[in-house]
């Protein structure tokens, strides 16, 4: 299918401003763990900023990772699981202090609070406001005492669940990979391209995996795998503050079946439950459907899930949790498995996929994984393989799949399935469904990598972020490109629509 590339810079969603008092329920203390020494622990507000460089201590195991500079020193907070009625917070302490959040509509007077509390430095909470009413956009703020004096904390926002035919924006990001700061990653390009996004205001924003790289660890030790995920709480504070994160299994996360030994101490174990602990991800409930099967020492994964924004049906699905062998890379530098179809989704999560895909009315259907096949390079040249593709075998390989992957993405109308993993943005398309592979947020080595591995489609060099807009006529597909004010010239500019597309609704099939 041929592109059509503007530079149009999309406007921003239309938010309604009436809200009930919602009531306030606590899921649950963090247990610990994230108190590394040096890592600061703000994120946003654009207060108490720490200076550049001073995140690396020995704990990273040869990693630095300075922390935004706009860091907040008192707390990043990072939005999950936006409902129609609820939503909730993983707040990350950066100093000891009791504190509470207040809220209420947007614009409005704060007309409810939480009961004040004890946050301790390092140590994740997770809250979930109860309540709220749809399609409503609120404002917070964590306030807190320190030296016996109230304070009030920045003033963020957030939007409850669009009715279809609302028109709103998401941001899907590739793989950040902060652990290759100055190859693949600028911190200060990445805290920039993050405040781009949140200037948007978007209701939520996905990250496509590879976000929180433990295989390269030194000493794969409880201590550093919560490093992992600790250093990245000041950037995504960022955007966490005032839009829902949702995260996308990548191979360098190695939260995988195959890193289980029936140990609590396993590698699986370790990173799955420090993904859980620091960052809210959904479970099945009333508004999300996802993976019902709890796994030993973990609880439920929270690995794959859906659910229905507007006009738009949002699926991420996961092939690690579910596939006996190692999808890709092993984090013991062993000989990677032998059979392509030793990589699955599982009878459960395609079951799901099946169902969520095939009774879901959404005029757009997005899909979202870190790579067709959790592994090897390209979109649409990998589509037709295995179990993502490969009809003849299926039967024999998978019995009771009706259709692999990709012929269930067509059946059932999928409009985009969007990809990591190859830090590259391609365009492709295959039998009407489009393969978006998404960059980088924040590599300035402007390199066309894994190029070649795109046989078709349309490549565009560079790093930055996938913006959605979607509305009940079309949505928009645009990639926003980031640079350093250092590379920037006349006709290149942070934050340009380097390409962008439309997609129309989809007669339900
Ligand atoms: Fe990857
Ligand atoms: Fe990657």
């Amino acid at each position: 299918m041929s592109s059509k590339s503007t530079f149009l810079v999309a406007g921003l969603a239309v938010i309604a401003l009436t809200a009930s008092l919602p009531l306030m329920a606590q899921q649950g203390q963090g247990k610990g763990g994230g108190q590394n020494k040096g890592q600061g622990g703000g994120g946003q507000g654009g207060q108490g900023g720490r200076k550049k460089g001073q995140g690396g201590d020995k704990q990273g195991q040869g990693r630095v990772y300075p922390p935004a500079k706009s860091a907040w020193s008192i707390a990043s907070i990072i939005l999950g699981n936006g409902e129609d009625k609820q939503i909730s917070m993983a707040i990350h302490p950066g100093v000891d202090f009791d504190g509470y959040i207040e809220y209420g509509p947007e614009g409005k007077s704060p007309s409810g609070k939480t009961p004040t509390q004890s946050f301790k430095k390092g140590v994740p909470i997770q809250l979930t406001l109860t309540g709220l009413k749809p399609n409503t956009a609120y404002s917070y703020s964590l306030n807190y005492t320190e030296a016996g004096e109230s304070k009030t904390g920045p003033k963020y926002r957030f939007q409850t669940a669009r009715p279809a035919g609302s028109t709103y924006t998401m941001f899907v990001q590739g793989d950040s990979h902060p652990e290759r700061m100055g190859k693949m990653n600028d911190p200060g390009l990445y805290e920039k391209t993050y405040q781009t996004a949140a200037a948007y205001n978007p209701d939520f924003f996905i990250m496509l995996g590879d976000d929180f790289s433990v295989d390269t660890l030194q000493n794969r030790t409880a201590q550093a795998v919560e490093y992992c995920y600790t250093k990245q709480v000041p950037y995504m504070g960022l955007i966490g503050k005032q839009a829902p994160v949702y995260l996308v299994n990548g191979n360098h996360e190695q939260a995988a079946k195959a890193n289980l030994d029936g140990t609590p101490n396993s590698l699986g174990v370790l990173a799955q439950n420090a993904r859980n602990r620091n960052f809210v991800n959904p479970a099945p409930d009333s508004f999300f459907t996802g993976n019902p099967e709890p796994v030993e020492h973990i609880g439920l994964l929270r690995n794959y899930f859906a659910w229905t924004w507007g006009d738009a049906l949002y699926v991420t699905i996961d092939p690690y949790w579910h596939s006996d062998e190692a999808v890709d890379n092993r984090a013991d530098g062993g000989s990677k498995r032998k059979d392509m179809w030793g990589i699955t989704l599982g009878d459960t999560q395609y079951k799901w996929l099946k169902k969520t895909l095939e009774t879901s009315k959404a005029k757009y259907k997005f899909v979202f994984a870190h790579h067709v096949m959790g592994t090897g390079r390209g979109a649409v040249e990998r589509a037709t393989s295995f179990e993502w593709g490969d009809t003849r075998s299926l039967a024999n390989k998978r019995p009771g799949w009706e259709l692999p992957i990709h012929q269930l993405f067509v059946k059932t109308g999928v409009s985009i399935f969007f990809q990591g993993h190859d830090h590259i943005f391609c365009k492709q398309e295959l039998d009407g469904v489009i393969y978006q592979s998404c960059p980088c947020p924040s590599d300035t080595t402007e390199k066309l990598i894994n190029g070649d591995a795109y046989t078709v489609g349309d490549k565009i060099v560079g790093s930055g972020l996938v913006k959605v807009t979607v509305g009940p006529d079309k949505a928009r597909i645009e990639f926003l490109r980031s640079w350093l004010p250092s590379a920037e010239t006349e006709g290149r500019k942070h934050g340009e629509v380097a390409y962008s597309y439309e997609v129309k609704p989809k007669v339900n099939k």
